[in-house]
């Protein structure tokens, strides 16, 4: 069989189970009505985040020239990575080309048995963590052991059995979470995951992709809260923090913010670092800018989350289910991928673009609408989604 008959082949499957995807255009004029994209604070758009990234790459160039290691070390990266563990209240931090990077790499490294003295780690995963993160544990071989989503009593029941009294105590422990998901829309219980964390001693592996920006305090993701679990771990050097600059920080690309120790192991031993160009100046201007100005947004942010409950309460008296959501980003739960697409389409026509969420990306039977909201969304487009949502009737 030929590449090209076998790849008509796997996408006429998917399309049998309304799961094939394409590619649409996003026409720049129609973002005030587009509840698909990850701009929360509509950052990518602001004139001055722009103009910071020309400037810097007006200075350094439009591409760094090689790997950090290589040709690629300019002073831009050292700065930013400094005003980064700034922000996240951090000793250090690295800065990757993309959160898909980051994690699967970056994780990976973490999750090598050669860092741990050949013995490999035990890994406690949320069951409903990003693709990245699973493909970390893929890359360095090691076994999931999952808990229930942000069920903390299961996460210590797992802790308890595998780390008793038959086990290898010298095993290391490592808990991977997300901090808020991105397709359910809901927190993590951060305090209790690091109290268990303290008391197993166990290192703590968190991504604030949907976080940074909009959580925590000043917008500096829920790992920058003040607990005295969080510090004791932090003193073990336990607490590694990724995040991303390519959703509310409106940029792209990614970082790990750590210890200065850590972060050298990494420089040695990620691979998505060692072996990958570094960002463009541009990106590195344009996130530099947007870090300093997300604490400020402090109205914005309580405003976006005032929005999302209004928005919840609303769906529900119209019958849909949000699921766990608590945040800026509202699910609504259909269940089958047919409905699913239907509900989509159905907002389209009213001129509102969605997300189509299906398996894998989430469980099976749990399809869902995505509706992340930003700043940029005003009452009047509520109203349009709200009219639209009670204008529509299941077929499926
Ligand atoms: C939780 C989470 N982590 C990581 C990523 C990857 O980030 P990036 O889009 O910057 O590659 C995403 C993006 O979809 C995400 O939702």
């Amino acid at each position: 069989m030929n590449l090209s008959r076998a790849s008509q082949q796997r996408l006429e499957l998917l399309a049998q189970d309304s799961l094939k995807r394409v590619l649409l255009p996003c026409p720049l004029d129609q973002r005030g009505l587009d509840f698909s994209s990850n701009d929360y604070l509509c950052l990518s758009q602001r004139n001055d985040i722009v103009e910071a990234g020309h400037a810097c790459a007006k200075k350094y160039g439009a591409g760094a020239t090689g790997s950090r290691l290589l040709s690629g070390n300019l002073a831009c990266f050292e700065a930013l990575e400094a005003q980064v563990a700034e922000f996240k209240n951090a000793e250090a931090a690295l800065v990757f080309s993309s959160g898909y990077q980051a994690n699967a790499t970056g994780l990976a490294a973490l999750l090598d048995q050669n860092l741990w003295g050949g013995a490999e780690p035990l890994v406690f995963t949320d069951r409903l963590n990003h693709a990245s993160l699973h493909h970390a544990c893929q890359l360095a071989g090691v076994k999931q052991i999952r808990f229930r989503h942000n069920d903390m009593a299961h996460l210590a029941e797992l802790l308890d059995k595998h780390t008793g009294k038959h086990a290898d105590s010298t095993q290391p422990k490592i808990i991977v979470s997300e901090t808020v998901f991105g397709m359910e829309g809901d927190l993590l219980p951060i305090e209790q995951l690091a109290e268990l964390a303290q008391q197993h001693k166990a290192v703590v592996y968190l991504d604030e992709a949907h976080a940074t920006g909009v959580w925590g305090p000043q917008g500096r993701g829920l790992g920058a809260i003040q607990h005295p679990a969080i510090d004791a771990l932090k003193a073990m050097g336990h607490w590694v923090i990724m995040g991303t600059f390519s959703k509310a920080v409106g940029v792209s690309g990614a970082y790990i913010a750590c210890t200065e120790i850590f972060k050298q192991y990494l420089v040695n031993r990620c691979t998505g670092f060692v072996y990958s160009t570094a960002p463009s100046p541009f990106v590195i201007g344009a996130v530099s800018k947007a870090l300093s100005i997300i604490p400020e947004l402090s109205h914005e942010r309580e405003a976006l989350h005032a929005a999302a409950q209004h928005l919840r309460t609303k769906a529900h008296e119209l019958g849909f289910d949000t699921g766990l959501s608590n945040t800026h980003i509202v699910p609504l739960v259909v269940g089958s991928n047919t409905a699913c697409l239907e509900l989509k389409s159905h907002l389209q026509q009213a001129d509102i673009r969605t997300s189509a969420v299906r398996p894998p990306t989430v469980p099976p039977k749990a399809a869902r609408v995505r509706l992340a909201l930003n700043t940029g969304h005003s009452p009047a487009v509520y109203e349009q989604l709200l009219k639209a949502l009670a204008s529509w009737k299941v077929t499926a």
